[in-house]
C-alpha cells in the first residue's frame, strides 16, 4: 500500500555533502514542515547515490554529523547543481562556497526563496543577513525590494559568517539596553568552520593556533554593524558602532570561542546585563514565544562558573542553537567596559539550523511556500 502524500512542503538542499549541508540533512531530517526531496552538489558528486558521494574512494564515508546518515538520505541521487530545478519547491537550502553561490542562487531566486550560508550576497543593499532572534524584521521590506528590483518570486537571505552568529546574538540585548558603542572581539574558531575541502590539515592545526582566516576579520566587521542597524526604506543603515576584530583558528572540532570587550554607551550593572541576556527573546512577543519547531528554549545561556563557557561542554547546549556566555567582567579599559567569552555552533545556530530557523520563522509570516 503507498503511503499518503506528504503535506509538508518540499525542499532541496545543495552542496547536500559538505559539513554545512549535512548539518541542513540532521536538521531536516524529521521536520514538521519541510521534507528533502531533492539534494544537490558539484559535478564531482553529480549522478551518485548521496551516500557514494560522500565515500572516500577508500570507503571510508565522510559523514561528519550527528548520528547515522539517514537511510532515505543515502539513497536519494545527487543532482548537478547547475541543472537542479527547484520551482516547484517551497524552499532552497544552500551550502556551497560563494563563487558557486554568486552564480546559482539568484537562478534559484528567480522561483523559490533561497537560504543560503554562504558570503556571496550578504553585502547586496537588497539583502538582509539573517539571524533568529535578532532582526528577523528586516526580512519583509529587504525580501519585498528584492522582488521589486530583481524581478525575483523568491528572494536570496543569507546567515552570517559563523564568527559573527554567536557575537551579534550576544550584542544585539546590549544594544537594546544600554547601547553599543565599541566591540573588540578575538575569535578561537573550530576546524570545522574551514569547511571540508580545502579544510584544516590536521598537521597545520594539531599543537598550534593559526592566527589568520583569510577574510574573516572584515566579514564579522560588516556583518556586525549590519545586522544591528536598522531600516531605513529598502536598505539597511548599518549600527553606528565600531567594531574591531582578531580571527584565530584552533584544534577544535565544533564550536567558535570568542572573547568580547564592549563599551556601552550608558553605565549598567552586571545584573543589568545578566538580565538583559537571559531575558532575550522571551517576554510577550519575544522570538522564542513563537513555537517554532528548531527554536532553542534559550537563546543566551549565561555561566557564573569561571571555567565555562568551553566548546566540548557548551557547543550543544539547546542542540547547538543557544550562545553561550560567561566570565562577565566589568572593564575599566573601556568606558562602561564589559568583558566575557561565548561559544556558539558554528554549523548548527552557526550555519544550517540557523537557517532552517529562519525559513521556519519566515513561513510563519507568509513568506514560504
Ligand atoms: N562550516 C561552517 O561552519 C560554516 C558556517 C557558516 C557558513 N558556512 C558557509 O557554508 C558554505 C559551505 O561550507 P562548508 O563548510 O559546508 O564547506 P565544505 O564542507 O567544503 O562543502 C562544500 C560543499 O559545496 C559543494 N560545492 C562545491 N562547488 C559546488 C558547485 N559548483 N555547485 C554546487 N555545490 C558545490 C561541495 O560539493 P562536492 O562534494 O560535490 O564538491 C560541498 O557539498 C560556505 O560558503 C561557507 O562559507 C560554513
Amino acid at each position: 500500500m503507498s503511503s499518503p502524500p506528504s503535506k509538508k512542503l518540499p525542499v532541496a538542499v545543495v552542496g547536500a555533502t559538505g559539513l554545512a549541508g549535512q548539518q541542513f540533512l540532521t536538521a531536516l531530517a524529521n521536520h514538521p514542515q519541510f521534507e528533502i526531496v531533492r539534494l544537490a552538489a558539484s559535478a564531482r558528486s553529480a549522478g551518485k547515490k548521496y551516500g557514494d558521494a560522500i565515500r572516500e574512494q577508500s570507503g571510508q564515508s565522510r559523514w561528519y554529523a550527528d548520528g547515522e546518515l539517514d537511510p532515505r538520505f543515502a539513497a536519494l541521487p545527487v543532482v548537478d547543481s547547475t541543472e537542479l530545478q527547484v520551482s516547484d519547491l517551497a524552499a532552497v537550502f544552500t551550502a556551497m562556497e560563494s563563487d558557486a553561490a554568486r552564480e546559482l542562487e539568484p537562478l534559484y531566486a528567480r522561483t523559490t526563496p533561497v537560504f543560503s550560508t554562504a558570503s556571496a550576497f550578504r553585502y547586496e543593499n537588497d539583502v538582509p543577513i539573517l539571524v533568529p532572534g535578532v532582526n528577523l524584521e528586516q526580512a519583509a521590506p529587504l525580501i519585498a525590494e528584492q522582488r521589486r528590483a530583481r524581478g525575483w518570486k523568491g528572494y536570496i537571505t543569507p546567515n552570517p559568517n559563523c564568527t559573527t552568529t554567536g557575537l551579534v546574538i550576544t550584542l544585539r540585548p546590549l544594544h537594546q539596553a544600554f547601547g553599543v558603542k565599541r566591540v573588540f572581539m578575538t575569535s578561537m574558531q573550530s576546524m570545522s568552520g574551514a569547511g571540508r575541502s580545502p579544510g584544516v590539515l590536521g598537521m597545520d592545526i594539531l599543537d598550534n593556533v593559526i592566527p589568520y582566516i583569510s577574510g574573516e576579520e572584515k566579514k564579522v566587521e560588516i556583518e556586525t554593524k549590519k545586522i544591528l542597524g536598522s531600516v531605513a526604506g529598502a536598505a539597511i543603515v548599518p549600527a553606528d558602532m565600531k567594531v574591531s576584530c582578531t580571527c584565530t583558528r584552533v584544534a577544535v572540532m565544533e564550536g567558535h570561542t570568542e572573547s568580547v570587550f564592549v563599551e556601552l554607551a550608558r553605565a549598567a550593572s552586571p545584573e543589568e546585563v545578566r538580565a538583559a541576556w537571559d531575558s532575550f527573546g522571551l517576554g510577550a512577543n519575544g522570538f522564542l514565544t513563537r513555537g517554532l519547531p528548531s527554536a532553542p528554549r534559550r537563546l543566551i545561556i549565561t555561566h557564573d562558573d569561571p571555567f565555562r563557557p568551553q566548546p566540548r561542554l557548551d557547543r550543544d547546549n539547546e542542540a547547538g542553537m543557544a550562545t553561550t556566555v560567561g566570565r562577565l567582567r566589568k572593564d575599566d579599559a573601556l568606558d562602561n567596559g564589559w568583558k566575557y567569552m561565548l561559544v556558539s555552533h558554528n554549523t548548527k545556530m552557526g550555519a544550517a539550523k540557523g537557517a532552517v530557523l529562519v525559513a521556519e520563522a519566515l513561513a510563519a509570516d507568509g513568506l514560504v511556500g
